[in-house]
């Protein structure tokens, strides 16, 4: 089987690895010359709304899915002409719009901070006076690793500051006293069929993921189920899905959600039975879904800017390097290490020296 995959950036390549072994072939579409799975697969280097190249890449493939959520919806909606795509069109109309995904958790009950949407500058005050500050004032569409947004502090911090995330369409949200943030990664069938990973618990630096641990019998992880369920089967959704929640009060506020593998499951390909990057392709392709078990215990640490040394990385014990061919650069993703360990005090140890090696 041929799968067909827009964007070539690492989780596309860790598709690929997973992909690989069940006897799956890949063909990346991806305008960047470097695109880090190319190694891995065909590269149809192209834009993202070139008809011929999709054409192509339709014809060559037995289906599409994607690696990130801000694919134009004219590419989704052309390709799907030729070729299933999956997860579908609406799910991507949905998640790669602020407004639309905050709006969908409010339709079926999800508690999610406090927003409105944001048209001007004008718009802005009158949200800010209803809302309060602290608030976060977010592009609607294309933000990523906490680009694209502005946390508002006072008066001053919200003058002009329209403007300054560059006049586009926004999303005022109430700023959440979060105690943590977890997040759930979910797959779903072609028959619905639905299964959970167990809730991560996520730590942030500047915006960017820093260190994920999957947790055991976390004390939320039903609702997290119950919360996302009712996202899956409103989307009647196809593949792997993300959901980011705030821990507050003793419960969840959602945050967002992405219609692809996520950052934050990564820890999947050593930690459980099946990784979400294989359980998503098994989804897409209609294939019986893997254990989302955990193996051990289990946390990802990333590697932003730089890659420390591999020799010293592998040296650590229980420490599995995914190294993405990326070149290196200020705060970009170009690897991460997952930590499998027997025990938590275990795990906590080498999690140190993995911190450490990044300090060095
Ligand atoms: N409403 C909020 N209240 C408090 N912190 C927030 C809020 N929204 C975002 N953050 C912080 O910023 C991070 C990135 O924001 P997020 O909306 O997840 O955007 P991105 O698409 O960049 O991941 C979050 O993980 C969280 O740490
Ligand atoms: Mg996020």
């Amino acid at each position: 089987m041929k799968i067909g995959v827009i964007g070539g950036g690492q989780l596309g390549r860790m598709l690929a690895l997973a992909g690989t072994p069940l006897g799956m072939n890949f063909a990346f579409l991806d305008p960047a010359p470097d695109a880090c799975a190319a190694a891995l697969g065909e590269h149809l280097r192209a834009d993202y709304g070139d008809q011929d190249h999709l054409r192509q890449l339709a014809d060559e493939v037995d289906l599409v899915t994607f690696e990130f959520e801000s694919v134009p919806a004219e590419t989704v909606a052309f390709l799907s002409q030729f070729v299933p795509v999956y997860p579908s069109a609406e799910a991507l109309r949905i998640a790669r719009d602020r407004w639309f995904e905050k709006s969908m958790f409010k339709d079926l009950g999800i508690p999610t901070p406090e927003f409105a949407d944001i048209q001007s500058q004008a718009d802005l005050d009158v949200a800010v006076a209803r809302i309060g500050l602290p608030a976060v004032l977010k592009t609607r569409t294309l933000g990523y690793d906490g680009k694209g947004q502005k946390v508002l502090r006072n008066a001053a911090d919200v003058e002009g500051t329209f403007a300054e995330l560059g006049s586009v369409p926004c999303l005022l949200e109430g700023f959440v006293p979060f105690t943590g943030e977890v997040s759930l990664i979910a797959v779903r069938a072609r028959d619905g069929e639905t299964r959970f990973y167990p809730l991560v618990h996520n730590t942030h630096d500047s915006g960017i993921l820093k260190l994920s641990v999957a947790s055991s019998d976390h004390p939320l992880q039903a609702l997290a189920e119950d919360y996302s369920s009712r996202v899956l089967k409103q989307l009647d959704y196809v593949g792997v899905m993300a959901f980011e929640f705030f821990e507050v009060d003793g419960g969840l506020k959602a945050n967002e959600i992405a219609p692809r593998v996520h950052n934050s499951g990564h820890w999947t390909t050593e930690g459980a039975e099946c990784s979400q990057f294989e359980n998503h392709l098994r989804a897409v392709a209609g294939l019986p879904l893997g254990s989302t078990a955990k193996v051990g215990e289990s946390a990802m640490i990333n590697f932003i800017g730089e890659v420390p040394p591999v020799d010293k990385v592998i040296a650590i014990d229980d420490c599995h390097l995914h190294h993405y061919g990326k070149a290196f650069k200020v705060g970009r993703k170009v690897g991460h290490a997952n930590l499998r360990c027997v025990d938590q005090a275990t795990l906590q140890a080498q999690i140190i020296k993995v911190e450490a090696l990044i300090a060095e």
